[in-house]
């Protein structure tokens, strides 16, 4: 692979700066709220002298958020959260046109990734941005010396958030950190709509296949799983769903999919999406029972939903069809594995819609402004967005869609605080 060094970042190649830019202003315009929040900063200053290490999928929607906080007054350096989800055009256009240092390449080999986190940690960050908790981790395990300098942190996603809670269950978090994933205008939107449609750009743009009549295994009923299940349902696909939490298993099924165990969905599917967050989801044993010619995917946030080294050691033989297609020949059955088992949604298409984004990464600007202000007050720990936020991002995006809701009236606001009048 040949790259590109600077003294600034390290990208595959800096002439597809001029691409990038023109595709992160395209995402722009569809980002209102996050562009409302750029304009404020750069009046106010919220962020000046904070020096931010940000660890995202470097997509235009990223490059959105990274150009808000610098237009705060921030100092931002950014490395990639996955080593397929690069743009290398927007890694290209942050260090050319934005003066923004950004380690990424898409197809970075493992030692690459962590040279890139670490080039982003030798800026002696005061606050990290994660999405999945690498950052997290390198400085905990690894770059400890870092702690004195860090005030407070961000984490975006669910399999980010689960790894804090196992950090704080051991007492190991050592500074405050805000669970973005965690507000309603985060996982309601992104995890559920957004994830629903980016997978399936990811499957058509890497497969081109018909779901209409197909049968389709979504292992997991979280937000992402739900967004998921739906929109295949709604391209004419029949969807079964597994899951291990009786209560998301029964809210599948009274939403109209079959709920199996995956021993059982394996053996009919003609595809399968992980979204668990879950280790080895699809294991030998589901190999063994697989239909000839199934396709499978991962769209959760780590490679190891599918076991990918017992699907090699089963197979007779693997060869790369066309781009993020790979066949694997099994005991005579063809089985087909998207994206390396990566996440799909940013690895064959570009992740999720910038209007979804907009929200999400409304949440990190405002957390990180959060941080700044109330950083005194914070002990380590995982703190939820702050509901005044979280409900001003919703008014925010209502407004830019032009539409109006009802208000309580003073007699209705009465009622509802009082518990006298009943039947
Ligand atoms: N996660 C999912 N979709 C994304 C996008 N478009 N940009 C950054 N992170 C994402």
């Amino acid at each position: 692979m040949q790259t590109e060094v600077s003294s600034k970042g390290d990208v595959k190649n800096f002439g597809l700066a001029d691409k990038g830019k023109v595709r992160i202003e395209w995402a722009d315009s569809t980002m209102p709220v996050l562009r409302m929040i750029r304009e404020r900063f750069a009046d106010e200053q919220p962020l000046a002298g904070v020096k931010i290490a940000a660890c995202l999928h470097v997509t235009t929607e990223t490059a959105n958020l990274v150009r808000t906080l610098k237009a705060g007054g921030a100092s931002v350096f950014l490395c990639a959260s996955n080593p397929l989800s690069t743009q290398d055009d927007v890694a290209a256009a942050l260090n050319v046109h934005y003066d923004i240092p950004t380690f990424a390449i898409k197809g970075e080999d493992r030692d690459t990734y962590f040279g890139h986190i670490d080039a982003v940690l030798n800026s002696n960050p005061n606050m990290t941005m994660d999405d999945g908790n690498d950052l997290v981790t390198r400085i905990h395990q690894d770059r400890r010396e870092l702690l004195d300098a860090i005030f407070g942190g961000t984490e975006e996603t669910t399999t980010g958030v689960i790894r804090l809670q196992s950090m704080t269950a051991d007492g190991a978090l050592a500074y405050p950190i805000v669970a973005v994933n965690e507000a309603d205008t985060k996982h309601l939107f992104d995890n559920r709509y957004g994830t629903g449609q980016s997978t399936i750009d990811g499957l058509l743009r890497a497969t081109n296949m018909l779901l209409a009549g197909k049968r389709v295994a979504v292992a997991g009923y979280g937000w992402c799983g739900r967004g998921l299940a739906s929109r295949l349902s709604g391209l004419g696909a029949n969807v079964i769903v597994t899951e291990i939490n009786p209560t998301r298993a029964l809210e599948a099924v009274m939403d109209g999919y079959l709920a199996m165990p995956m021993e059982e969905a394996a053996k009919v599917a003609d595809l399968i999406i992980t979204v668990t967050g879950n280790l080895n989801v699809l294991d030998r044993r589901h190999f063994a029972v697989m239909k000839d010619g199934v396709v499978i995917a991962n769209t959760g946030h780590f490679n190891d939903e599918i076991n990918i080294p017992a699907l090699e050691s089963l197979a007779s033989s693997r060869t790369l069809l066309r781009d993020f297609v790979e066949q694997f020949d099994v005991n005579g059955r063809k089985i087909y594995l998207l994206a390396e088992g990566r996440l799909l949604n940013l690895s064959a298409a570009e992740g999720h819609p910038a209007a979804v984004m907009d929200m999400s990464f409304a949440n990190q600007a405002l957390s990180a402004e959060y941080l700044q202000q109330k950083k005194a007050e914070l002990s380590p720990g995982v703190y939820i967005v702050p509901t005044e936020i979280d409900q001003e991002i919703a008014r925010l995006k209502l407004a830019s869609m032009n539409i109006d809701i009802d208000v309580l009236t003073p007699e209705q606001e009465l009622y509802i605080n009082s518990w006298q009048s009943g039947t």
